[in-house]
Parts: structure tokens; C-alpha cells; sequence
């Protein structure tokens, strides 16, 4: 066989088992969608280059019955290729009964639209730990890919899930934990796959869950999307699709689904007037590079987001920074958080950035920027510390004067409903009025193994993965190319 055949072909059967994007999807919360509803989300999900939908249900919550049958239906009406897999929530009402689960994987795995790998109907889990043995029997029923968020005994378990998508206090956000799960896996000498969170934010303040705390998002959304592409897991579950209460959803706002809001008590809705659309205009770039180590840029791209108000200007309600519930050390909001406007943008190549709060210009730099000779095309992020400024938001890149994109943005205030922060973001985007389709070179020839633009050195992160063989590609054709120089010279 000739080496460019070879490789191509070896390329091939690598891509098919590889890489896919998920969201988690609260079933709870669809109580009310129609099968217009459903569709909508779902062909918003292809738009942003996600392939399914994580499904996650909570034990003899009635909403199941009603959502799954309009889902799969929706998923085989919307145009393209979606897939929807079940996230068994064993926390909400407490454990599924093992019967029940093989049942119901049993009857969905047979629609077009349920999520398989490597033929098997994808499945995963949320908590329960205490039932890791019934997977045994729920495997052998109904032969699924099991990914579990906890290990089990041996052989239950196909992949494992992390859910630590949140950085420590005042820290960025790092991959100490994935590091932890990919060492794991690597141990237990069975060479799992491994399904790594991404989540853009989390303020959750519920009382009537006895939740009430925050992690920091600020730069999370840009830079978690690099550590995934350094580390590159087999598979990437968004945390989440719509779970409002929790402020990390990033499908549009539905008046009809904020149930979370009145069954957990409340202050107030922190959600409505907030949306969160903007930060899917990223995914198809970010997600294609995961997926496909190439991405295009059909046209120039700004996002924005930031809190409305600054952190001291009102009361925290209780909310703590980090949680004791987790058992983690506890901050005060304002050691964590930076009253900062933060902004990514999907450009051909360098440009310049501006930020007004009421008016007044303040100052905004880049802080990551491609790592590429030559045209510097790809994913820009930056920042602009809004100090005691308030007012309406304008984000500007232009270029040689002319402006590219612009969000005008809800206004900064020290206004506070019911005298409470409100911890969620907001979020903006715009796009370019000319096309550009401009082709980012392949990560792993041209930016992995590099020192970052960013705070983390990813030269350390990649040393660390590719250890674990989770830079595989390249490590991969050397060794390709060396078996047919041996071969045939
Ligand atoms: C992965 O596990 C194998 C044993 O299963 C071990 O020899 C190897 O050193 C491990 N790799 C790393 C990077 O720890
Ligand atoms: C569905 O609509 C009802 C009536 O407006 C509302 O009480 C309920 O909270 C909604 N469900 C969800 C999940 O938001």
C-alpha cells in the first residue's frame, strides 16, 4: 500500500470512532414544549455543531413520558444529523430501578435519532454510585456504551464523565481534574474514553434546593474550549443546553420552562433578560476544531458578556463563592469574581478592539490571540476591567478604522433587584456584513505543543497529554510515516 493510501485510510478509521459534542439537556424543563419547541432547539444545536443531546431525567418526574416521544420525533422531523441519548439523574428523585432503565433503553435505542457508539446506544448517568452493580445487568439487557460520571466495578464502566467544569475560587480554570480522570483511565490499563465538561458559567441561588453559590466563569467559555483542544477526549458534554437555574445554559430562553425558578424559591427569575445565545456563535468554530482539527470562518464573529452589575454595588444574598456543600473552602463573590467586560471574536486576522461603558472609552486589550505565522486567523479574547464606569456596553473590533462587528450591549448599573446581585451574565454577539471564509490551519500542526497566549503554559498541558495519548494524531502519522519508510525503503 502506498503511504498517502495508507495514511488516508488509517486517518479514516480513526475519525469514525472519534470526537462529539453533547449538551445536557434538563428533560425537566421541556414540561411545556411543544413538538415546534423541540425542533427549534434542535435545529439551533446542528447550527452550533453539536450531535446530541444528553437527556437528563430524573426518576418519575411525569415531564418523561411527555418529552421523549415529541424529541424523537422532532429529532427525525429537523434536517441533519442529531441524536439524543438518556442521562439517567439518580440525585433528582432519587435511584432508577435497573428495570426500568433496560426498559426504556430497550424501546428508544430502536428510533433513528438515538446517539450510538460503535453501534451501541450511548447512555449515561448522573450520580448513583450506589447502583453501579445494576449496570451490570442493565449492560448485558441492553448491550449500551456506558458512561459513567463514577467508577464502578470493573468492566461495568465504557467511558467516564467528569462533571468538574468550574475553576477553584479566584483561579482560572485549569485541567488538574481531567489530568486526574485521564490518569485514571490510563491505570486501569482498559484505554476508556474520556467525556470532558465544558460549561460557560454557574450562579445558582434556589432556596428551595439549599443551593446558593457561584463559581467563576469570566474567561471560562474561551478558555475551556482551548484546554479542550489540547486535550482532546474522545467526547465533550456542554454543561448544559437549558438549566436555568443553575445560569450555564446556552440555548435561547423559554418564557414556558422557568419552573426552576418558582419550585426553588427564588428571590427572583436571574435568568429572564439574559440571554445566552451569543456564546453558541463560537461553537461551530470551537467544536469543529476539536472535531475536525480544521475549522472555517464563514464570517467574522464578536461575542461579549459580563455581569450588570459591579460586584460591590449590591447585596451577595448569601451566595458564596466555591461551596461547603462540595466540600470546598468558601469566597466571598467579590474575591472571585473581576468586574470585567469579556469578549471573544472568530477573526481572519488581527484586528483592533474597542469598549465604551455610557460613553466613556475604557480600556480593552487582547489576551489571547492566534498562535499562527502568517495570517493570524482564528479565536481572539480579551477583556476591559469597567471599574466604577456604568452605563450602555458597546464592544467594537475593527480593522485599519473600519468597524468589522459591534455588540451594543445592556447597560451596567448599580441598580439591584430586591437590593441582590444578580451573579448571571449577559451575553451579545454580532457578525461581520461581508463574508471572509477563512481556514484555520490544523491545530495540531501549528498550535499545539506551544507555549499559550494565555495564563496556563499549554506546552506543559500538551507534554501532559501526549504522554497519555491525548495528542494522538501527530504521534500517530510519525509512527505511520516511520512503519513505511521501514516497509518500502
Ligand atoms: C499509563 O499506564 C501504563 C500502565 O498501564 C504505564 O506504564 C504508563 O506509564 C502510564 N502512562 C503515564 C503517562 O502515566
Ligand atoms: C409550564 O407552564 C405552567 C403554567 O404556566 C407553569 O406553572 C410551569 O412552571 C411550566 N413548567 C416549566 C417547566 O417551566
Amino acid at each position: 500500500m502506498k503511504l498517502v493510501q495508507l495514511l488516508l485510510v488509517c486517518l479514516l478509521a480513526y475519525r469514525v470512532s472519534g470526537y462529539a459534542v453533547f449538551a445536557h439537556f434538563m428533560v425537566t424543563n421541556s414540561e411545556n414544549y411543544t413538538l415546534a419547541d423541540w425542533e427549534e432547539d434542535i435545529s439551533l444545536a446542528l447550527d452550533a455543531s453539536i450531535d446530541a443531546f444528553a437527556l437528563n431525567m430524573a426518576y418519575e418526574d411525569s415531564t418523561n413520558d411527555k418529552a421523549l416521544p415529541l424529541a424523537f420525533e422532532a429529532a427525525a422531523n429537523v434536517e441533519g444529523d442529531f441524536g439524543l441519548f438518556f442521562s439517567f439523574d439518580y440525585s433528582g428523585n432519587g435511584a432508577w430501578p435497573k428495570a426500568v432503565v433496560a426498559e426504556m433503553i430497550l424501546e428508544y435505542s430502536s428510533y433513528s435519532a438515538y446517539y450510538l457508539h460503535n453501534s451501541k446506544p450511548f447512555v449515561s448517568t448522573f450520580e448513583g454510585p450506589a447502583n453501579a452493580e445494576d449496570w451490570k445487568t442493565i449492560k448485558e439487557e441492553t448491550d449500551c456504551f456506558f458512561a459513567a460520571l463514577e467508577v464502578g466495578g470493573g468492566g461495568i464502566v465504557d467511558a467516564l464523565f467528569s462533571w468538574a467544569a468550574w475553576p477553584w475560587g479566584p483561579r482560572d480554570m485549569d485541567t488538574y481534574t481531567d489530568a486526574s480522570y485521564l490518569q485514571y483511565l490510563n491505570e486501569s490499563g482498559q484505554a476508556l474514553p474520556y467525556m470532558m465538561p465544558v460549561s460557560p458559567w454557574f450562579y445558582t441561588n434556589l432556596p428551595g434546593y439549599e443551593k446558593n453559590w457561584l463559581w467563576r466563569g469570566d474567561h471560562i467559555w474561551h478558555d475551556r474550549w482551548l484546554e479542550a483542544w489540547y486535550i482532546r477526549p474522545e467526547f465533550i458534554e456542554i454543561i448544559s443546553w437549558n438549566d436555568y437555574g443553575e445560569s450555564h445554559y446556552i440555548g435561547p430562553l423559554r418564557d414556558n420552562a422557568m419552573a426552576a425558578f418558582e419550585i426553588g424559591e427564588a428571590a427572583y427569575n436571574y435568568v429572564t433578560g439574559m440571554p445566552h445565545d451569543g456564546w453558541r456563535d463560537l461553537l461551530p468554530y470551537v467544536a469543529d476544531t476539536y472535531k475536525d482539527d480544521i475549522a472555517t470562518i464563514a464570517t467574522e464573529t464578536l461575542v461579549a458578556w459580563y455581569r450588570l452589575q459591579p460586584v460591590a454595588a449590591c447585596g451577595t444574598g448569601g451566595t458564596s463563592a466555591n461551596t461547603a456543600s462540595e466540600l470546598q473552602l468558601e469566597f466571598t463573590p467579590a474575591e472571585v469574581l473581576t468586574d470585567m467586560i469579556f469578549f471573544s471574536a472568530l477573526l481572519a486576522d488581527t484586528a483592533d478592539v474597542s469598549v465604551t461603558v455610557g460613553g466613556v472609552s475604557i480600556d480593552a486589550t487582547w489576551r489571547n490571540i492566534p498562535n499562527e505565522k502568517g495570517p493570524q486567523t482564528g479565536l481572539y479574547h480579551g477583556q476591559a476591567a469597567f471599574g466604577s464606569n456604568t452605563g450602555e456596553v458597546v464592544v467594537t473590533v475593527s480593522r485599519d478604522g473600519s468597524t468589522i462587528a459591534q455588540v451594543v450591549g445592556e447597560a451596567i448599573s448599580t441598580s439591584c433587584t430586591d437590593g441582590l446581585a444578580n451573579y448571571n451574565a449577559w451575553v451579545g454577539s454580532a457578525k461581520a456584513s461581508t463574508a471572509v471564509n477563512a481556514v484555520t490551519p490544523a491545530l495540531l500542526e501549528d498550535q499545539v505543543c506551544v507555549n499559550g497566549t494565555g495564563p496556563n503554559n499549554f506546552a506543559g498541558l500538551c507534554g501532559f497529554a501526549c504522554t497519555y495519548g491525548y495528542c494522538p494524531l501527530l504521534v500517530f502519522f510519525i509512527f505511520l510515516l516511520n512503519f513505511d519508510l521501514e516497509q518500502y525503503h
